[in-house]
């Protein structure tokens, strides 16, 4: 009997633990029928025994893995493979970004950007849209985390808001190539969200958003939810909330130069 499946990047904090917790306790709000098991990737083995223990009734299944390596990617294919699940939902939520001058950051800081923010979220959806098909709960459903930052170039946070501009293009561009597959694909931009990211992307000097941002932060619980509606409902991209369409509008009619010239002023050593 195989196993209908949902796989969460990212599900050991911040949105991706919002996403788990929901599609876990799931009761007909966003599918019709349950998972049979959710795979629950990160690296920190004991915040995702934690999840499995108190979320889910034991259909939690901690997969330790680090999507900055190739080895990551391997151990979720080897997986897949052996136990040939049918896959009804894929998250790729598991992302990072480090502030500062890109000529300031260490190779590592910014090859682990594109790592897990770029090339391990198109690894997963290769490796795992073989296993996904439509089913009781209608089309597959491939759920990115991209980011408002995803809008426009952004000096100071460079390398991470190119990233996202990738996993945009990506999506879009998937939506179409999976979409005769049964496969809907949908790119999730928020702006900022109250979770761990701020305190790792400034290295611990910031634990939340302090600047004209944290007017505008919304709780990763909310984004989870609305995502998880709008992907039911076949999206291709949700731009949440309402002061991220602004920003969205404005990528699109205000010119870049006077963008960039506004942003300069605001790059932190
Ligand atoms: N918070 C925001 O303001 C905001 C806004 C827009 C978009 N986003 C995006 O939302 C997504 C989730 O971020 P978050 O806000 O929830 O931050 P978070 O709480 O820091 O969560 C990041 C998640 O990514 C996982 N991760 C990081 N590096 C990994 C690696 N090498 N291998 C496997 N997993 C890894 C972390 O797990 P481990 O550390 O256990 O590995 C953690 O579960 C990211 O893609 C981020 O870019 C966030």
């Amino acid at each position: 009997m195989y196993q209908k499946i949902a796989i969460i990047t990212g599900s050991s904090s911040g949105i991706g633990k919002a996403f788990l917790e929901l599609v876990a306790g799931d009761n007909g709000e966003f599918f019709k029928t349950p998972f049979d098991e959710i795979w629950a990737v990160a690296r920190r083995e004991d915040a995702l025994k934690e999840l499995a223990s108190s979320v889910g009734n034991g259909r939690i299944v901690p997969v330790v893995a680090d999507l900055a390596s190739d080895s990551g990617i391997s151990l979720i294919e080897d997986k897949l493979r052996t136990e040939e699940p049918v896959v009804g939902l894929l998250i790729n939520s598991a992302g990072m970004g480090i502030k500062g001058r890109v000529t300031d950051k260490s190779s590592k800081a910014l090859d682990d950007t594109i790592r897990i923010n770029c090339s391990a979220l198109s690894q997963m959806i290769r490796i795992c849209a073989p296993y996904m098909k439509p089913g009781e709960n209608g089309h597959a459903k491939i759920i990115n985390i991209a980011s408002s930052a995803g809008f426009l170039p952004q000096p100071g946070f460079a390398c991470y808001a190119a990233s996202k501009s990738y996993v945009i293009s990506f999506s879009r561009a998937l939506s179409c190539e999976l979409k005769p597959k049964g496969i809907d694909v949908m790119a999730v931009c928020p702006g900022p969200v109250a979770t761990d990211f701020q305190r790792r992307a400034t290295e611990g000097k910031e634990t939340d958003f302090n600047d004209w941002r944290k007017n505008f932060v919304i709780d990763p619980v909310k984004l989870s939810r609305k995502s998880l509606k709008a992907s039911v409902r076949g999206r291709r991209m949700l731009v949440y909330p309402f002061s991220q369409k602004l920003l969205h509008l404005a990528s699109k009619i205000v010119p870049i130069s006077w963008i960039l010239a506004f942003e300069s002023g605001a790059v932190k050593e």
